[in-house]
């Protein structure tokens, strides 16, 4: 069970990071965009927190293009850059080829079981089904993990599930209950989880009994 954060701001990384819960996080061309700095620049940033795995989208749209820019992010930043690839046939194939390099992939905009099927098959190292995305079109985002995860378990696949577009806390432990390795999750999402009003009322009373003002 891991926690990666799902964001390009590297100041929410850090501030988080003293928890010692996150292992890594993942981005893509959206976040990035909104984040309003150059790409390279937040990868860069990143790569110098401690943060183990970093994913990164690369351009293109035929597989050589894919494997030859996910081969340069792994040049520049070795072993914590994770290549973020589309679930097209030529996605699939730049992830065989780049798995085989040891090269870490991470297959993403995956909604269905027989596309996890293909990102398993081409040896993902992590396969990204979007849950919200799917709540809002009217279908069932955990139910597609748990899905997924029988599949797996069932074929003994090495690939990881990553459940990613997660924006409610309770979604985390209904993604870790049907089976996914990891969660991606939004800085305010990750927050969330430590809230409940119970120990809210409880470290208040603490306090009260330790004769702190509050
Ligand atoms: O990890 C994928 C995530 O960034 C997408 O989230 O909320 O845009 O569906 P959302």
């Amino acid at each position: 069970m891991r926690i990666f954060l799902d964001t390009a701001n590297v100041i929410d990384v850090e501030d988080r990071l003293i928890t010692k819960v996150i292992s890594g996080v993942t981005t893509n061309p959206t976040l990035i965009r909104k984040n309003g700095e150059d790409p390279d620049v937040v990868y860069k940033k990143m790569m110098d927190t401690e943060i183990e795995d970093l994913s990164i989208e690369v351009k293109g749209d035929i597989a050589d293009d894919l494997i030859a820019n996910g081969i340069i992010y792994n040049r520049q930043f070795g072993q914590k850059a994770t290549i973020k690839l589309p679930c097209t046939p030529h996605g699939i194939r730049a992830c065989k080829i780049l798995t085989s390099l040891n090269i870490r992939t991470n297959m993403t905009l995956v909604f269905s079981v027989e596309q996890a099927i293909l990102c398993s098959l081409a040896n993902a190292t992590y396969v990204s089904p979007f849950v919200g995305r799917l709540d809002d079109i009217g279908e069932d985002g955990i139910a597609l993990i748990a899905d997924i995860a029988e599949v797996f378990c069932h074929n003994r696949s090495n690939t990881k599930i990553l459940a990613a577009s997660i924006r409610d806390p309770l979604k985390v432990g209904l993604a870790f209950a049907a089976g996914a390795d990891i969660c991606t999750l939004p800085p305010v999402v990750f927050d969330d989880m430590f809230k409940h009003q119970l120990t809210d009322a409880g470290l208040k009373q603490f306090a009260v009994d330790f004769g702190i003002n509050v």
